[in-house]
């Protein structure tokens, strides 16, 4: 079976590209990195971008910016990838890792009221896979509280809540465009925000402590080299002219696939809830209930590869799992949601939703084949 590949270019790259080799500046004071800066930004909704190497350090950049570090503690779901925890600590601030909502995959809400102490400070929601994270529970949690609240929308470019745009609801968003993500460069990231000083901190950091207008050797604060370089940012460019495009098709292909599975019992889908109104669909997300289907996860993902469909067994524990945190460092709350789902459910990549409405419905068929006992 043929599975749409991923990532996709076309002769756009190319010629931007070629003005970047012909300029001469690579990197990232190229006017393209600024140009990706603020179109991505307003794309997202928001005011100002910072564009930087990848998506775990604009996390890191943002809690910095906003003061957090040792003594603090900052609140993130028990599922996502690592940078969403690590960043936190290497800030030197401890990560609280919380459950998420069964169906949604996303942080829920009252797991993080519980979880808020005297030295919380932030909460760190993902929008896991693509939907948006139940924004109006949240935005209200961390204003009632007095905290930061970061969107690491790393899974959530075009993605809306309400019709506003992931990362635009937050004091910031930080998107990732890593190689499998719905845009990118290979690598990369972009930090938003709405506030004209703390996007000023954030380039600072990134930029080697200098400030705008304070000149090449003028360093103000301790910051470091993060800046995106032309190449980057070329790539990225001719990928947000796609984006909503191919936004449109994987909407389209999820309803078919899913509508082709609709008769399934077995499989539970990611819910997205209406005020998720736009999703990247960066993952195709489901859990399986073994029992009513007759096919463990396991089995089930096996039977997928064999076919040519990519599909992953989700990760191999919630974050806290992982060697770095069991020896301390962090503190877990009750999480009985997360660690069901390391054990039963499972996602396939955003580009099995890219093809034509045949591609489509050859891989529906192949996951109900997968289904049978
Ligand atoms: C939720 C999440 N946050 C952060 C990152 C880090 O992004 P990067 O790989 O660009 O550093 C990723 C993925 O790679 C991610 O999935």
């Amino acid at each position: 079976m043929e599975i749409p590949k991923w990532p996709v270019s076309s002769e756009r790259e190319l010629e931007l590209l070629r003005q970047v080799l012909e300029s001469p500046q690579w990197g990232g004071y190229h006017d393209f990195v600024a140009r990706f800066e603020s179109e991505f930004a307003a794309f997202q909704h928001c005011l100002y971008g910072v564009a930087a190497v990848n998506g775990t350090v604009t996390l890191e950049m943002a809690l910095a910016a906003a003061g957090i570090g040792p003594g603090d503690e900052v609140i993130v779901p028990a599922i996502s990838f690592i940078s969403t925890a690590t960043a936190v600590s290497r800030v030197g601030a401890t990560p609280v890792f919380v459950d998420i909502e069964p169906w949604s995959f996303n942080m829920d809400p009252e797991r993080a009221a519980v979880a808020i102490t005297l030295r919380t400070r932030a909460v760190i929601v993902v929008h896991f896979g693509g939907p948006m994270a139940d924004m109006d529970r949240l935005v209200r949690l961390a204003e009632e509280r007095g905290l930061v609240l970061i969107e690491d929308a790393a899974h959530a470019h075009g993605s809306e809540w309400r019709g506003r745009r992931a990362g635009s609801l937050g004091l910031a968003g930080s998107f990732s465009f890593q190689n499998s993500k719905v845009m990118t460069a290979g690598e990369g990231g972009l930090l938003i925000t709405r506030d004209a000083d703390f996007a000023a901190r954030v380039r600072s950091i990134g930029d080697q402590g200098r400030r705008a207008g304070g000149g090449w050797f003028h360093h103000y604060i301790l910051g470091t080299n993060y800046r995106m370089t032309a190449w980057q940012a070329a790539v990225l460019i001719a990928g947000l002219e796609r984006l909503p495009e191919q936004i449109c098709l994987r909407a389209r292909n999820a309803r078919l696939l899913l509508a082709e599975l609709a008769g399934v019992a077995g499989i539970h889908w990611q819910e997205v809830p209406a005020a998720a109104n736009a999703n990247s669909w960066y993952l195709v997300l489901g859990r399986i209930d073994a029992r009513r289907l007759g096919v463990t996860r396991d089995e089930f993902c096996r039977r997928l590869a064999e076919e040519g469909v990519p599909a992953t067994p989700f990760y191999p524990h919630p974050l806290y799992g992982n060697p770095l945190y069991q020896e301390g460092g962090c503190r877990v709350e009750p999480c009985p949601v997360a660690e069901a789902s390391i054990g039963d459910a499972f996602w396939l990549p955003h580009r099995v939703l890219m093809g034509s409405e045949e591609q489509t419905a050859e891989i529906g068929a192949a996951l109900r084949r997968a289904c049978r006992l």
